[in-house]
């Protein structure tokens, strides 16, 4: 068995050692210089401390202040510093945000700093659930998603999120629970587990009709949502974005449906925060889970899930590890935070994100998004054979661009950008239907240039 055996290793293509050698150096090195000034005698430290001080400062490129009124979605000069941001070697093209949205150097950095902290500094272990700078962060994220601050627990993904708010919900034998068939497979397996279960009625609506992918009208999904309901359905999951198509579902339309017929609502928001702005009041929804490590741009093992403070009480905790007396308890969304232990570094990053998104603008970033988006489609429309499934109306489509080519395999399509030079990521998906196609999601990182490239190479692949 070799050493590295499970070890992920450098990927030329993909990173830039040089940038990763500079972070790593540069945060490990400033906790030590910290550290050696209370310790005397430590010869061998201070003589690596002196090495450090006296070392360059690495020149790492930091967030560039936000043009006046924000930066206009065509500013490239602007939105290449933003690119600038991430590790990524110069020339690779990510444009996989939807499934790990990279995150930029100064949440890279305040998440290994917040590492560094922990294992440096004895006082730090409390940190692991709970420290000052967490309600910060609480009141960071419940402003981003436009929710009150007890209305926000911090998760560890969007099935973490889906987790709680479904699987902790209150329903009984013979209850209907219904979502799309072009739904998350982990969560229609959820749903599938529980019926199963607890003696519930699992239904799925047919959205994969053609008609539904590229509508001109989202009243068609609306109208097939209602029809799935009946007096038993207590319970009702969308997703906020299709991760196949990208289509963006009419949520609160199907929310309000949902509310006058007493009807649970949990939408599953894998993609949207960070892509969009968020408020979970205009929404309608009664939970909302989302992903920290997505267009958010957090560490891994990141999300949230709203839970409105109406339904809270209807929704218990999976496990709980607060006090059991009433007076010291606790309750709203945080209680599903408490099951002990987390990780105080995931937390940090996502403030950091946070902090990135805002400085920024949240407005700018969207509509730089859909500048980008809307730029693929219409260049990938105009090629022969070329079937783009984005929506033109911005209601229903936003950073997702998916894609078919003519006679081409998508994973052949995947593996051609992917090997050859400039190298470029995206993925396949599929659904229900025989949908198969790519997916491109487009974040900051992506410039127009990137874009244009990923279309030109797509001609190529048409044509030949
Ligand atoms: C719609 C949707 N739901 C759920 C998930 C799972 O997300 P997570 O990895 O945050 O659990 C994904 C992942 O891509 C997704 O696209």
């Amino acid at each position: 068995m070799s050493d590295n055996e499970g070890k992920p290793t450098f990927d030329p293509r993909i990173q830039d050692p040089d940038k990763i050698r500079q972070l790593s150096r540069r945060g490990f090195i400033g906790s030590m210089a910290a550290g050696a000034a209370g310790v005397a005698g430590a010869s061998t430290l201070l003589s690596t401390t002196a090495e450090a001080v006296a070392a360059p400062e690495p020149d790492l490129p930091a967030v560039p202040d936000t043009p006046p009124g924000g930066a206009a979605p065509d500013d490239e000069a602007y939105w290449e510093q933003v690119a600038d941001q991430f590790l990524l070697r110069n020339g690779v093209i990510y444009m996989n945000s939807g499934t790990r949205g990279i995150s930029p150097i100064s949440v890279h950095k305040a998440q290994l700093e917040a590492i560094e902290a922990v294992n440096s500094d004895p006082n730090m272990c409390w940190s692991t659930y709970s420290f000052a700078g967490m309600s910060e962060i609480r009141e960071k994220l419940a402003a981003f998603v436009g929710a009150g601050v007890d209305e926000v627990a911090v998760t560890n993904s969007t099935t973490d999120g889906m987790g709680l708010g479904f699987m902790g919900l209150e329903l009984s034998q013979g209850d209907e629970i219904l979502t799309t068939n072009y739904d998350y497979g982990w969560v229609k397996n959820m749903m599938a587990f529980r019926a199963k279960r607890d003696g519930l009625e699992f239904k799925m609506v047919d959205i994969s009709d053609p008609s539904f992918r590229t509508p001109d009208d989202p009243q068609k999904v609306v109208d097939a949502v209602a029809a799935g309901i009946t007096p038993r359905t207590r319970f009702l999951t969308i997703c906020h974005i299709n991760y196949t198509d990208g289509f963006v579902m009419p949520v609160k339309e199907i929310c309000e449906i949902a509310r006058d017929r007493g009807i649970i609502t949990l939408v599953d928001g894998a993609q949207p925060p960070g892509m969009m702005k968020m408020d979970m009041s205009e929404l309608g929804c009664d939970m909302y889970a989302g992903a920290g490590h997505k267009y958010m741009l957090a560490a891994q093992h990141t999300g949230f899930l709203y839970l409105r403070n109406e339904i809270a009480d209807r929704v218990h905790p999976l496990i709980y590890t607060g006090s059991s007396n009433p007076e010291w308890a606790v309750t709203g969304a945080r209680k599903l935070e408490q099951r002990g232990s987390s990780s105080y570094s995931d937390r940090i990053s996502i403030g950091a994100a946070l902090d990135f998104h805002n400085k920024i603008g949240v407005e700018a970033i969207e509509a730089r998004l859909r500048y980008l988006s809307q730029r693929m489609s219409q260049g990938l429309k105009a090629i022969d054979g070329v079937t783009v499934y984005a929506s033109d109306d911005p209601r229903m489509s936003c950073a997702l661009v998916s894609f078919s080519v003519k006679d081409l395999d998508p994973s052949f399509i995947v593996g051609r950008l992917w090997y050859r030079s400039p190298n470029i990521y995206i993925r396949t998906v599929g659904a229900a239907g025989g949908f198969r196609g790519v997916r491109a999601t487009l974040h900051v990182m992506d410039t127009a240039d990137q874009v244009d490239t990923l279309v030109d190479r797509i001609a190529s692949l048409a044509q030949a």
